[in-house]
């Protein structure tokens, strides 16, 4: 399966370019819908695709915002991805705070996962069993090749029916909430943004090695989803090139 994969020649026009296309989608989204839905990641790479979109102009108040995972800390603690999100794009672009549905992770990680499945639930009108059609996910990968909080060996790689589940992180100590691989190929449409030397070997691993998404998580992404863009740097497609 061929992957589409655009390279740009440093991180930050790889993350603008991205955000460019999430605008795009969302816009192609609400040409025929009322309302858009985008799901984030977090981590170190995307702070300058937010801010991208916080810049531009748009019709923030028709698009609703969810997360593909969250650390099991406090919204104001360092290490949050809703905290990144808030400081780079939710306030700068004045993103109306009732379209954020951030993931409660201060209620403990089962509490909050739990919570988390039930508002995406209520939000898509879903029917048990049913999975969510994000119209965007945003997505990143780890040099190990993971993508949301799926790590490689993590069991719930293989549950392709829920929602959303709390999962322990060993390799950080850390329990986090995360969306499963279901929520993710359920995506309408997807964006990987995936930057620096660390990444080269993984990105590599991923588009052309044998499929193991249970060592190569973010293979879900690349192999299973119908519209998947990936946005890399010169460094992370050092291997693919
Ligand atoms: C998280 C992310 C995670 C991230 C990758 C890449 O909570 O950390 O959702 O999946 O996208 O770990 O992170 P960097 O951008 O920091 O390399």
């Amino acid at each position: 399966m061929s992957v589409d994969w655009r390279k740009y020649p440093d991180a930050v026009t790889a993350a603008q370019a991205c955000a460019q296309h999430i605008l795009a989608v969302l816009e192609e989204t609400l040409s025929g819908e009322g309302l858009a839905t985008l799901a984030v990641s977090g981590g170190s790479t995307p702070r300058p695709m937010f801010q991208e979109m916080a810049r531009s102009r748009f019709e923030w108040d028709r698009v609703h915002l969810f997360w593909v995972d969250e650390r099991a800390v406090p919204p104001a603690d360092p290490q949050s991805n809703y905290k990144l999100a808030n400081e780079s794009f939710i306030a700068p672009a004045h993103f109306p705070d009732r379209n954020v549905h951030r993931i409660q992770a201060e209620l403990g990680p089962e509490a909050a996962a739990g919570r988390y499945e039930n508002e995406i639930r209520e939000f898509f009108g879903l029917s048990a069993g049913e999975l969510p059609g994000f119209d965007v996910i945003h997505c990143g990968i780890g040099p190990d090749g993971h993508t949301a909080s799926l790590f490689p060996g993590e069991p719930r790689i293989r549950d392709h029916d829920k929602i959303a589940a709390a999962v322990w992180v060993e390799k950080f100590a850390q329990w986090r909430i995360t969306l499963l691989p279901g929520a993710l190929e359920a995506a309408r449409n997807a964006v990987v943004l995936a930057c620096g030397p660390d990444k080269a070997d993984a990105v590599r691993a991923i588009f052309s090695g044998p499929y193991d998404p249970m060592q190569w998580p973010a293979q879900i992404l690349s192999r299973n989803l119908t519209s998947v863009t990936w946005f890399l740097d010169e460094a992370a497609a050092a291997g693919v090139d």
